[in-house]
């Protein structure tokens, strides 16, 4: 089953080209890197595939459906420096409000919703912050709020942009093992990560960006040295470039 599709998706901003005809699909219970140098557009493939931003073309399916359908079933972790921290409220609101999906507007959130929070904090480690200001939080710290927002929704598809993105070992490790946890479960994960080390540890599959699709499959056909080196569009004389070990698997567990 497809969890999640896009095709044909061009996007600019203004006048200034940012993605070309690209073409995307994941499988449900993948977690899929999307790797490629700043500014080679990963983070608008996501906005432009969840409506944040409005592609020139392009159409993009979850679950065989438009977003609209399956709002509740697509969970999304904005990049770190995107989101505007001075706005005044406890991080046990801001995970609360991942259950609103479910409510609707008009009722308030019930003993159920408030213990998928309190369930998503202890997961996330930040039951002890929950009267804290979202303000006065470390970067890592809001790192697993904002996590643990998305896991309140509960969604079947998480997109989780650049999460280990100047945060703290401890922060690291919480959502390294959400992601186990998520990946035990059998969601599907969209993940853009930028530190091309760890892309085997986390991922099964990857899609290398740059402003096109350069290369999208398991990790051990669409990651290698020649695909990196056009991603990043390295010459084969530069020194010391990142060489993928393709000897070994994922070291995610792989649902069957
Ligand atoms: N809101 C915006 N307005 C204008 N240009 C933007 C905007 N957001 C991103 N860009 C530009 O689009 C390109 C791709 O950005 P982005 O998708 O954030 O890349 P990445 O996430 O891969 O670093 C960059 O050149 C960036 O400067
Ligand atoms: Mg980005």
């Amino acid at each position: 089953m497809i969890a999640c599709q896009t095709s044909g998706l061009s996007v600019a901003y203004h006048t200034e080209p940012v993605l070309r005809n690209v073409d995307f699909s994941v499988s449900a219970g993948a977690v899929m890197g999307i790797v490629g140098p700043n500014g080679a557009g990963k983070s608008t493939l996501i906005k432009a595939m969840l409506g944040l931003v409005t592609p020139l073309t392009g159409t993009s399916e979850f679950f065989g459906q438009s977003l609209s359908r399956v709002r509740q079933r697509v969970g999304y972790m904005p990049q770190f420096t995107s989101v505007d921290w001075d706005f005044p409220t406890t991080v046990r609101d801001v995970v609360l409000m991942g259950t609103y999906g479910r409510l609707g507007w008009l009722r308030r959130p019930g003993r159920a919703e408030k213990e998928t929070a309190a369930t998503a904090m202890a997961q996330t480690g930040i039951t002890d912050l929950a009267r804290r200001q979202i303000g006065e939080l470390s970067g890592g710290q809001r790192q697993r709020v904002f996590l643990a927002r998305a896991l309140a929704q509960e969604p079947d598809l998480f997109f989780m942009d650049e999460p280990f993105q100047g945060i703290d070992a401890k922060s690291q490790r919480a959502i390294v093992s959400v992601l186990h946890r998520l990946r035990q479960a059998g969601k599907t994960v969209v993940i853009v990560h930028h530190d091309l080390a760890t892309v085997q540890d986390f991922c099964t599959h990857v899609t290398l960006l740059n402003q096109t699709v350069v290369s999208c499959g398991p990790v051990d056909e669409a990651f290698t040295s020649e695909h990196l080196r056009h991603a990043y569009r390295v010459g084969d004389t530069e020194q010391g470039f990142f060489e993928p070990d393709n000897s070994r698997g994922p070291r995610v567990e792989v649902a069957p």
